[in-house]
Parts: C-alpha cells; structure tokens; sequence
C-alpha cells in the first residue's frame, strides 16, 4: 500500500470554487485576495496578511521590505550578517544572498531542528562580523517559543523576521509560530497544512511594512497600500492607478487560489487534528525501538501538542552503524511504498549552490548536529489525507524496519 508524503489536498469544495471564480472573469487578484487575507490575519492574530504567490516569493519580499522600504530608513543594508540555520530551504537563504545579504550559519537543536540559540550567541560573541538580523525557521510543524526569540533579538539588537513555511497551526505561549517578530512567512504549496496549490504570504503588525509588501509584490505601485492618498496628494499630476512608490516585482497571487485558501482555512484545525493523530501513532509504534522521532516531546500533553502541527515526521536512526542502516532502512521502506525523504535539504552547508557562495569558506562538518541530522534522520509523511488502513500500514512497516 502506498504511503505518500504528501496528496493535493484539494476537496471538492475547492474545486467548486474554482470553477466559480472561473467562470466570474475575476482572475487576478481582487476580492478573494482581500478575503483570504483577512481570514489569514484573524486566524494568526495578527493585524495584517499580504498574500503572495508562493512562501518562497514571501521570504523575498520580507527581506526587501527590511532593506527598500518606501518611507522609513532601511533597518538592513548590503554587506550585513543574518543568522540563519544550518538546516535551511534554500529559498529562506537565496533572498539573502540575492540581495547583497550574508547569511551566517548556526547549527541546529538536535531536539527541535531549529537554529540553536546557545549556539548563535557563542558565534556573536566570538566572531567580529556584526550581526544585525535573526531568520530562523520554525521547521517542520514546530514552533520555536517567541520568549526565546524575542529575548535573543532584543539582547543582540537584531532585526527578528521569521520563517513559517513548515510550520501553520503550530502555537507557542499563547502565539502563533513566528509572529513576534517584525514579520513572519508562510506557504501554501500543495503538501503543507492548507493548500492553495502554490502559495504563500507575509503576517506582520506593522502598517508600514504591510504597505510595502502590497506594493512590492505588485511592481512597486501604490495601489493597494492602506497610504494610498497620502502619495497620490504628493503627486497629483500622474494617474494613481500608475504612482510607483517602491521597488517591486510581480509576486501576485490569484483570485482562484485565495478561493480555494480561504474554504482551507476553515478546515485547518481538523487537519491539524489528524496529523497529531498520525503523529501519536507513529509515536506509539516506534515505542522503546531504535527509531526515534524528533521532537516526540510535544506529544506529552495538551499544552505541548499546540506547539507542533506535524508537517511531516522526523525519525532519526540511533545506535550502531545509523549511517548504513538508514540505507537499508530507506530502502525497505521504499519497497514497501512508503514515500521518505531527507530533512529538509539535510545540511544545507554541504550542497554544491552554497558551497560556491559562502564568503568564508565554511567546513559543512563544523555543523555536527546537521551533518548528524542528515546521516541518520528522515521524515514520513504525516498528511492530513491518508486513511486509516495507510496510518496502520505506516505504523507496522515502520515497526517491522525498526529492529534493523
Ligand atoms: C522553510 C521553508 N521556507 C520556504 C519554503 C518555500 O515555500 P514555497 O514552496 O511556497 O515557495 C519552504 C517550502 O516548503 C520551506 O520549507
């Protein structure tokens, strides 16, 4: 029986809606857009979402936002250091480079994934390269505690934007995954918590920035910023429609993916419910084996089951020889058609685009907990669309490879 990582994720409610919009002539962006958007806010608790049409495009646009902002002073500038973690997606590094951005490299918590804090300190006070922002990623449904971020920011004066790609429905402290900080983005691509087949977006509080990633992701213009008169009664003469007030690209998302989103949305508690339910399964059969699942703590009580909203499931090969029998592990497993795949992108310090791109030349063996991460572990799915009879399968193939 086949176990996928992941499935479209679409109901036919989706698709109703699809073809609604279609057949409305609506198709970039407008109404739903604002809809979803307004949904997105109130779920996050946040005071504004700008929707995009990828998490990918939402990290970009986060950084240009810190870096090309229309009205305030820029609070990040070329040549400036951004701690990020050694686990990374590529699309969480790129913008930075892209942009003229270092990003420094921290090792990750073997029990979280996520950017080890204790680590980025040593790195501060040890290197003289100034640092001015943090970029963690909340990864693969985990939301790192903001009291820990926000402390960490403020003691180090640096600028907090967060990645939560991997990790919608995730709460810790009474907040959603990330929104402590100046920003937070997340994606919607087909395999995540809700789908709107590709899709992504930026959550942030702050009114300027906001305006910035309406205007940045359309062009430049000024269209849709909250400010729109306050720049038209600078400029009368031109038409409004064609005032451009910032750099831009063209990163729009459109009317049927906000549709489709915005029914998702509503259903995103249940899914999450389903993929702690795969979770605590998986937890169960793997019980005292030598498969462990990382980060299997949160499944302890109600508190802590807010703070992971499984993306995928992490399991690391302990004991002897993990490196080789991870192989034979795989490979039974693939077999059996149990879809697996490595951590994210394993150590991101070791693949060949990085490797031409660091300034210092880095070692990706100084990140031992990555290099570990990457020898021994990989994720299962955790869809929130497989069956019963796929769970019972992912459990017993699991438990009959488990003793390798
Ligand atoms: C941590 C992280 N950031 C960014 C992205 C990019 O999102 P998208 O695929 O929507 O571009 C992903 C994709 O899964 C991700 O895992």
């Amino acid at each position: 029986m086949r176990v996928p990582l992941a499935s479209s994720g679409l109901r036919d409610q989706d698709i109703q809606a699809v073809l609604r919009v279609l057949n409305s002539g609506n198709l970039t962006m407008g109404a739903e857009v604002k809809n979803f958007e307004k949904k997105m806010a109130t779920y996050l608790g946040v005071e504004n979402f700008v929707m995009m049409n990828s998490g990918s495009s939402a990290n970009l646009l986060m950084i240009e936002a810190l870096m090309r902002p229309s009205k305030e002073k820029p609070i990040l500038h070329p040549g400036d250091s951004v701690l990020v973690p050694a686990i990374a997606w590529p699309t969480t590094i790129w913008p930075l480079v892209q942009l003229g951005l270092n990003p420094l490299f921290v090792d990750v918590n073997p029990e979280t994934l996520a950017l080890d804090l204790d680590k980025a300190q040593e790195l501060i006070d040890t290197s003289r390269i100034p640092v001015r922002g943090l970029f963690p990623i909340h990864p693969l449904g985990y939301a790192i505690p903001p009291s820990k971020l926000d402390s960490f920011a403020k003691r180090n004066d640096l600028v907090l934007i967060n990645d939560v790609c991997e990790s919608l429905g995730s709460w810790s402290e009474g907040k959603h995954a990330g929104t402590s900080g100046v920003m937070s983005s997340y994606s919607f691509y087909f395999s995540h918590h809700i789908t709107t087949m590709e899709g992504g977006g930026v959550a942030t509080n702050d009114t300027n920035v906001a305006d910035d990633l309406r205007s940045m992701r359309s062009h430049g213009w000024s269209r849709d910023r909250t400010d729109v008169a306050s720049w038209t009664d600078k400029i009368s003469s031109n038409d409004s429609k064609f005032l451009f007030v910032s750099t831009g690209y063209n990163v729009r998302p459109m009317e049927i993916q906000a549709a489709i989103g915005s029914l998702q949305i509503d259903q995103l508690e249940k899914f999450i419910e389903k993929r702690r339910y795969i979770a605590t399964k998986v937890q169960k059969a793997l019980q005292d084996s030598k498969l462990k699942i990382i980060g299997a703590s949160s499944l302890d009580d109600e508190e802590a089951r807010k703070s992971n909203s499984w993306m995928l499931i992490p399991i690391q090969v302990t004991g002897k020889d993990a490196l080789n029998r991870k192989r034979i592990i795989l490979r039974k497993l693939e077999e059996l058609e149990i879809e697996t795949r490595p951590v994210l992108t394993g150590n991101f310090l070791a693949q060949p685009a990085i490797q031409r791109i660091t300034r210092h030349s880095v070692d990706p063996e100084q990140f031992t907990v990555a290099s570990e991460i990457t020898n021994t572990a990989f994720l299962v799915g955790a869809h929130h669309d497989l069956s019963e009879e796929q769970i019972k399968f992912l459990c017993s193939s699991l438990q009959s490879v488990a003793s390798i």
